[in-house]
């Protein structure tokens, strides 16, 4: 299959690959989290396609996403007034709302599960595309299943090209880690996955708001969202995540890396900004200030992506702080990584 790259809503294809999406084709697209892999929602063959492009699992839901808040109601049983609280002030942005869902939305979507997770897109081209389609459309990120999000064109070509009909090339996506996904079924709000809406701004708007159990290290607790439970986001080499006195840490990846240095193996080191000229290793990626985590999230999937280019043999990661933005980034980072190292 030819992929081919749509520039933009001007783009005179721009209506085909609309057209191509509502006929059941599919169509990667930017959004403010992460670049989609769209299909439409309310046809199963159409969502099979997108599990076998990406080699996902079959029993990991996907997200719906719409352009329109009328475009909720026909998916869900009921909209709780938390649901509108957060829709009125999230939307649209990167929240998900985990809501019981209707009998219109296909078991493919949701996994056999009796809920569907559906959010609007703060991006322009992604709701144009929506609306023009006429459906809602159900998209997980644009990768290979288990590689590291797209976050720019390039990323989504890198992974899919000649896998699905249509890209839509919409520059580098503004927040680069995906949706806060939050579950709103029973009792008390759940963060399911932390991501672009932080805790502190949700509970800003409905009080109260839960980390699901399954996404602190312990063991053996089931996940609540089904696509937690894979190793997710990973570069080809093995990463490790250290934590500690930033100096402890500097010494020990330092010290790590003439190791690997002896034995031939080139070493990876991702590094805020304030460290980044005091490590040895080979390749060095600066993700960005300690201070400023919306710009470390932005970066985050591209560093990654970088030590496969880079072809290291093994990599090394700074913690950051688990505030804020922190939360996801840390979270993505410890589903990337192999395990953590204490100095
Ligand atoms: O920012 C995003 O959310 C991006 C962009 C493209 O919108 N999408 C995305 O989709 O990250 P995906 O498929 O990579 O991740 C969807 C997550 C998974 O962790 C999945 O398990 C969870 O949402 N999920 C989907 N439906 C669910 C449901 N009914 N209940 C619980 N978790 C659900
Ligand atoms: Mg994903």
């Amino acid at each position: 299959m030819k992929t081919i790259t749509i520039n933009g809503t001007n783009d005179e294809r721009f209506s085909s690959a609309a057209k191509a999406l509502r006929e059941g084709r599919l169509v990667a697209f930017p959004t403010e989290t992460v670049y989609g892999l769209g299909a439409n929602a309310l046809d199963p063959q159409a969502v099979k396609r997108i599990f076998k492009a990406k080699g996902r699992p079959l029993d990991n839901p996907l997200i719906v996403h719409i352009a329109k808040v009328s475009q909720l109601n026909p998916l869900v049983k009921e909209i709780p007034a938390q649901a509108e609280a957060l829709i009125n002030a999230f939307w649209p942005g990167p929240l998900t709302l985990v809501l019981k869902k209707s009998g219109l939305v296909p078991d493919e979507i949701t996994a056999g599960l009796d809920t569907v997770a559906v959010r609007m897109p703060d991006n322009p081209i992604a709701l144009k595309l929506i609306e023009e389609a006429s459906v809602p459309v159900a998209a997980p990120s644009a990768n290979l299943s288990g590689r590291p999000s797209p976050t720019t064109y390039h990323h989504v070509l890198e992974d899919l090209n000649g896998r699905i009909e249509y890209i839509i090339n919409g520059g580098p996506c503004k927040i680069g880690v995906e949706s806060t996904v939050l579950d709103i079924t029973s009792g008390i709000p759940a963060i399911l996955r932390p991501g672009g809406v932080t805790m502190e701004m949700l509970e800003k708007v409905i009080g109260k708001v839960e980390t699901d159990t399954a996404l602190k290290p312990e063991d053996g607790i089931k996940p609540r969202s089904p696509g937690m439970k894979y190793r997710h986001y990973s570069p080809n080499a093995k990463m490790f995540l250290f934590d500690g006195e930033p100096e402890e840490v500097i010494k020990k990846i330092n010290s790590l890396t003439s190791e690997n240095h002896a034995k031939g193996l080139r070493t990876g080191v991702l590094s805020s900004l304030e460290n980044k000229d005091r490590y040895m290793a080979e390749v060095v990626v600066n993700i960005g200030s300690l201070s400023c985590l919306e710009d470390v999230a932005s970066r985050l999937y591209n560093a990654l992506r970088k030590f496969d280019e880079e072809k290291v043999d093994i990599i090394y990661s700074e913690s950051f702080s688990e505030e804020g933005m922190g939360r996801a980034i840390m979270n993505r980072l410890r589903k990337a990584s192999s395990g953590m190292i204490r100095s």
